[in-house]
């Protein structure tokens, strides 16, 4: 271990410092992350003012994080970095239902509605019929497999972010399936909205020649006893940000129908299958 610390032998003089009883994980991630950021730093000659701005970005990016605030997860998002961890921990075979990133307008416990049931409380929107099967690889359908959605209003909100405005729960439901594997509900057709660009992560994007929005999704999370947890979206196929997602979570097999429809009492029907895999 060098006994001082030099530009030549940065990472073993900061990695070698590392304590015995260390967590062996814990010893692993950070002489990982320890060697990456300063080859970083070297590899692109640092200067002392580039790194004095990352540490005030960074400190910002904290500053604005709250209770119903959270920037880092943002920043995440917009380095493409919740979808590679997500990728990496969700490797399914062909045909599975792809995951991707979640975003932070879940809200646990919402109601549990009758299938064929209305999430759209605010009378906003074009209303679409979702529906489809929950199955396994095999094809089988899968019963008490619970289905909970979330999706903006017509205006590109979440309920979360208009409190007080929109109806409590709008555009949100949990539905179970029966023994058919089956799910329905009515929502909206969703529409595309910028992710909050207001802070750092909105100002980082403006400087990079990025806009904010992330292309039309409903939100899903299908889960099952015995299969592993699906967080996925389906996106509206004509949107014109599917391949600039400001968080990069389109995946192809995840585009679905919209189809406009004649008769019934929605304007639009969007099917799709969910398939499971087990756990
Ligand atoms: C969302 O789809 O709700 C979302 C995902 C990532 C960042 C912001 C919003
Ligand atoms: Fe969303």
């Amino acid at each position: 271990m060098p006994r001082y610390f030099t530009e030549q032998n940065s990472e073993e003089a900061v990695n070698g410092r590392m304590g015995a009883s260390t967590d062996p994980r814990l010893a692993e991630v950070m002489t990982c992350l320890v060697r990456h950021l300063h080859a970083f730093a070297k590899e692109i000659h640092l200067t002392q003012a580039e790194w004095n701005y990352g540490i005030d970005f960074l400190t910002r990016v904290g500053q604005i994080c709250s209770d119903e605030r959270q920037e880092f997860i943002l920043l995440s998002d917009t380095l493409g970095l919740s979808m590679l961890v997500d990728a990496i921990n969700n490797r399914r075979p062909p045909g599975a239902t792809e995951n991707t990133v979640l975003g932070p307008f879940h809200v646990d416990n919402a109601p549990v509605r009758q299938m064929g049931d209305t999430i759209s409380l605010d009378g906003k929107g074009e209303s679409c019929l979702f529906e489809g099967v929950v199955v396994d690889i095999q094809g089988n359908p899968i019963e008490g497999a619970k289905i909970d959605v979330w999706s903006d209003n017509a205006d590109g909100f979440y309920d979360v972010q208009q409190l007080g405005t929109q109806p409590k729960w709008n555009n949100r439901g949990i539905f179970v399936t029966g023994k058919d594997g089956r799910y329905s509900f009515v929502g909206i057709k969703p529409v595309s909205y910028p992710i909050p660009d207001d802070g750092p992560v909105g100002q980082m994007l403006g400087h990079l020649g990025r806009h904010p929005y992330r292309p039309a999704h409903m939100h899903y999370i299908v889960s099952a006893p015995g299969y592993e947890t699906v967080v996925t979206h389906t996106f509206v196929g004509d949107d014109g940000y599917l391949t600039s997602d400001a968080v990069f979570g389109v995946k192809e097999t995840l585009i679905a129908p919209f189809e406009k429809v004649s008769e019934g009492q929605t304007l639009w029907r969007s099917p799709f299958d969910f398939t499971m895999t087990v756990a």
